[in-house]
């Protein structure tokens, strides 16, 4: 056996949404509702610009993704050095705690949220610090209060994986505003795009404010590229560049740009689709509020059935004989939004709670 960092000790293996591989789900035609992916195939005109690309891939992409940085920058009103690109938005996630945390640092973010941050924080050997959700919201004063002279990091995961809540506006502005200067905030706003803008408020309108903040985007939800892998962060430039130095070097395909930057092209389409998913998610938790499930307000693309273990167990094995694919999560099981008829599908298997072993846990 090789020897290997002591850090790595710490550091999960990823445990994907979907389990097995991607041709058992397409044999066993499984109902796919645990990683948050677009119910929806690509349109005409992305798959038109795939084709494309696939003639030129002998040669390396453009390293600088200059093309679909200037497009982005222009869709979000900031500079196109303000742009940075990563093999998805979890890549932009890495090349922060790759440029800001030493060994023995501190990473501070929620719990539960999306795995990944610990496992960044674990592989680069700092220590995170987990503030509990409290009624599966961010607590904002007691993630203020976590940062300490050793933290390099805040993640907040806005709307939060697994529990689908949003700060409000006023709330994000009092994180960002307690967080030191020299301490990088990280806003993933990968499920921003199926939020109700009246309520909620991006971390994209305080970059003009704050040069110690880090939004992330991606192209794997609302854009439906998830299998593509293109995602990024805006940031001021300082912080840009030096995301830049870590980043994977021609890490986002000649296919992902060109298929990112049709997708923006197709903005309004997609609009439409993100609308039909919002419907949905609101359909849906009427109605599983209706069967006696606890549900916080979502705003993302999946909705958050708090359970017990025993219940998530029973309700994801009902669910796997009916061959729909949910997410356990600490405190409960997430379910992505799909079709009508997958939600329908979801519906019939889940039943109520009473028809369920009972074991509510507190948490988060
Ligand atoms: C909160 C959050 N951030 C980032 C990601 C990763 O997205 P990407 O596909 O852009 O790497 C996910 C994926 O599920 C997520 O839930």
């Amino acid at each position: 056996m090789i020897r290997v960092r002591t850090a790595m000790e710490a550091v999960p293996a990823y445990v994907a949404g979907r389990q097995g591989s991607f041709a058992d789900a397409v044999n066993q035609d499984l109902t796919q509702l645990a990683s948050n992916e677009s119910p929806f195939p690509p349109l005409p005109s992305v798959l038109a610009a795939i084709a494309g690309a696939a003639t030129d891939v002998n040669r390396y992409p453009d390293i600088d993704g200059l093309l679909l940085r200037a497009r982005l920058a222009d869709l979000h009103g900031v500079d196109v050095d303000q742009i940075v690109l990563g093999c998805g938005s979890i890549e932009v996630c890495r090349q922060a705690v790759t440029i800001a945390a030493d060994p023995d640092s501190e990473v501070v973010h929620a719990w539960p949220t999306f795995p990944e941050y610990a496992t960044i924080t674990a592989l680069a050997g700092a220590r995170a610090r987990r503030v509990p959700l409290v009624e599966a919201r961010h607590d904002v004063e007691a993630m203020a209060e976590a940062v300490t002279e050793q933290t390099r990091v805040v993640f907040v995961c806005n709307p939060n994986n697994p529990t689908g809540t949003a700060l409000t506006r006023a709330e994000l502005v009092t994180l960002v505003e307690a967080v030191p200067s020299w301490c990088l905030v990280v806003v993933d706003e990968a499920y921003a795009d199926f939020a109700d803008p009246r309520e909620f408020g991006s971390a994209l309108e305080l970059l003009g404010l704050h040069q110690n903040l880090l939004v992330l985007r991606t192209f794997s939800k609302a854009y439906g590229l998830a299998g593509l892998r293109v995602g990024y962060g805006v940031a001021d430039v300082e912080v840009a560049s030096l995301l830049l130095r870590a980043r994977i070097p021609f890490g986002v395909s000649s296919i992902a740009l060109a298929a990112a930057v049709a997708s923006i092209d197709a903005g309004p389409e997609l609009a439409a689709r993100v609308a039909t998913v919002r419907t949905e998610r609101d359909r849906m938790a009427t109605q599983l509020t209706g069967l006696g499930w606890e549900i916080p307000s979502s705003q993302a693309n999946f909705l958050w059935i708090a359970m017990g273990e025993a219940q998530a167990t029973a309700a994801a094995r009902r669910c796997a004989e009916s061959r729909i694919v949910v997410r356990r999560s600490p405190g409960g099981v997430r379910v992505t939004i799909g079709t009508e008829e997958e939600n329908g599908r979801l519906l019939d298997a889940l039943g109520s709670p009473a028809d369920l072993p009972s074991t509510r846990s507190a948490a988060p």
